[in-house]
């Protein structure tokens, strides 16, 4: 059966119909004639499309500090405001060496792109979902990265006190009402909802930085966008040095660079 003769494309937004253009040439190149079960697949996508689900699950990648990483529903998908926290990481100069933990490596995306920063940074990645530690892995095989590596492991708890050089992590951090829960109903709750109000990852992460950091280390944190002032207390109430506080495109401070 012809595609265009069975589904009324018409009817869907341009977004959906953008991306089930892309979906079918990428899946079935050249075709042009369905079977009636192709044509249902597609119809079932169009309609998971209209109701939210990220397009790019359906390709299965998604792009991160200029490079493709698989994604499907077991990890988080990479988000551009994400990315500074590697320019931040950049600008430390850190030595040849350096021993640098990305907890909640979900994709990989954080720790893969610091191992490709230098050859020899030994970075390792972090999760305590065994479904993202396979997507990472997954990640790793394309990249091939020698210096990174993965561990199951609750944050850092599988580290030795004063062994890292700096932390960097994005930890889930909404509250469980936050209502942008609703539009992120297809990612992995456990990637997205932190206790205490979204707070708890940043309270455990800040205890264990300051037992696991070499002195001098560094840690940074992506953060809500109006959780700058509740993640400087805990930095303080952990005994840290805030060395500065970083904005999103939108002028929202976005991630912060401590210090031990
Ligand atoms: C917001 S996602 C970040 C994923 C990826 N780093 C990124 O920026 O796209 C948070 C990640 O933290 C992981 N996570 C949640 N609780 C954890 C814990 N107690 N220990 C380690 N990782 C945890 C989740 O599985 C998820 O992959």
């Amino acid at each position: 059966m012809k595609f265009k003769k069975a589904i009324d494309l018409s009817k869907l937004s341009f977004e959906t119909k953008r991306d089930i253009n892309f979906f079918i040439k990428e899946k079935f190149q050249d075709s042009t004639e369905f079977t009636q079960s192709q044509i249902s697949k597609i119809e079932d996508i169009a309609k998971s499309l209209e109701e939210g689900y990220p397009r790019d699950y359906l390709i299965g990648n998604s792009e991160f500090y200029g490079r493709k990483y698989f994604v499907d529903q077991r990890v988080l998908i990479p988000r551009p405001e994400t990315e500074v926290l590697i320019d931040i990481l950049k600008s430390l100069n850190l030595a040849d060496g350096s021993i640098l933990c990305d907890l909640g490596t979900g994709s990989g995306c954080i720790g893969i792109s610091l191992a490709m920063l230098n050859e020899n940074f030994i970075v390792f990645g972090t999760d305590i979902s065994e479904d993202a530690i396979r997507v990472a892995r997954k990640n790793n095989l394309t990249y091939k990265k020698k210096n990174f590596f993965l561990i199951q492991s609750n944050w850092a708890s599988c580290f030795q006190k004063d062994s890292i050089d700096c932390i960097i992590s994005n930890p889930p951090y909404l509250d469980k009402d936050d209502y942008h829960l609703a539009d992120l109903k297809y990612e992995p709750i456990s990637a997205l909802v932190s206790n205490l109000y979204g707070l708890e990852a940043f309270e455990i992460i800040s205890q264990q930085a300051k037992q696991l950091l070499k002195k001098g280390g560094y840690l940074i944190f992506e953060h809500g966008f109006d959780q700058s002032e509740d993640v400087e207390k805990i930095i303080y109430k952990n005994d840290l040095k805030l060395i500065r506080k970083i904005k999103d495109l939108s002028g929202n401070d976005r991630a912060i660079l401590v210090q031990k």
